[in-house]
């Protein structure tokens, strides 16, 4: 066994993937993006969910590609739940920082911005996925658990709908995250000769 890889790296790989909630914590307390902070926020932690996103559904078809990163199955199921906490962080973001948690206005907004709609869906069902991935879970649903996870190939393509259908002026993350979402997912659905 590989000495890097001997289970020894998890704790440096969980400090990693927490780094930017770090960093967005320590933004927010030292008021850095006040006094409007609802926008850098939201961008920042829509971006680390869309990150953690794209390598959560790139696992699978890097490991069917080259057979010695198999050691990164270890990591699927942890990096689908952080891209799950910063897409909770980013819907945090929006309710605090955007709403200020007022119903009314989200009854508002949401007549305005529908792209809202479709990052809901996709938070949704990266929450299905999150509490199905629990072992109890895996064992209770048998043969409905794969019926359910194949509702992972739907998310990117409600991310992109999201991040496409809010563009006004700059495009650049929409344009970033199209290849980056759908290459991944295009070998997902490919069936890969096993190597
Ligand atoms: C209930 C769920 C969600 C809500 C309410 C929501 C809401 C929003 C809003 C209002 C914006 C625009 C912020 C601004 O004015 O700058 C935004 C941007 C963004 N969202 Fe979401 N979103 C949700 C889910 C998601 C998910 C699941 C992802 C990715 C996994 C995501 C990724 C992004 C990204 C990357 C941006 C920045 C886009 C840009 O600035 O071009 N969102 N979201």
């Amino acid at each position: 066994m590989n000495v890097m890889w001997d289970r020894k790296e998890k704790k440096f790989v969980f400090v990693i993937f927490l780094l930017p909630f770090l960093w967005m914590i320590y933004s927010f307390l030292s008021g850095r993006y006040f006094p409007d902070p609802a926008e850098p926020f939201m961008t920042i932690s829509g971006i680390w969910a869309s990150l953690f996103l794209v390598l959560s559904i790139s696992i699978t078809p890097l490991v069917k590609i080259k057979r010695n990163l198999r050691v990164l199955n270890r990591y699927r199921r942890f990096v689908g739940l952080t891209a799950f906490w910063y897409s909770g962080c980013h819907l945090l973001a929006y309710l605090l920082l955007h709403a200020g948690f007022s119903f009314e206005w989200i009854i508002e907004d949401l007549t305005k911005r529908s792209y809202i709609y479709t990052g809901f869906f996709a938070l949704l069902i990266l929450f299905v996925l999150a509490i199905t991935s629990m072992r109890v879970a895996v064992r209770k649903l048998g043969k409905y658990w794969k019926v359910i996870h194949r509702l992972v190939y739907l998310v990117p393509v409600l991310v992109l709908a999201h991040l496409w259908w809010q563009v006004k002026a700059d495009y650049q993350i929409a344009l970033w995250f199209t290849p980056l979402l759908l290459v991944p997912l295009f070998f997902r659905i490919k069936k890969l000769p096993k190597n």
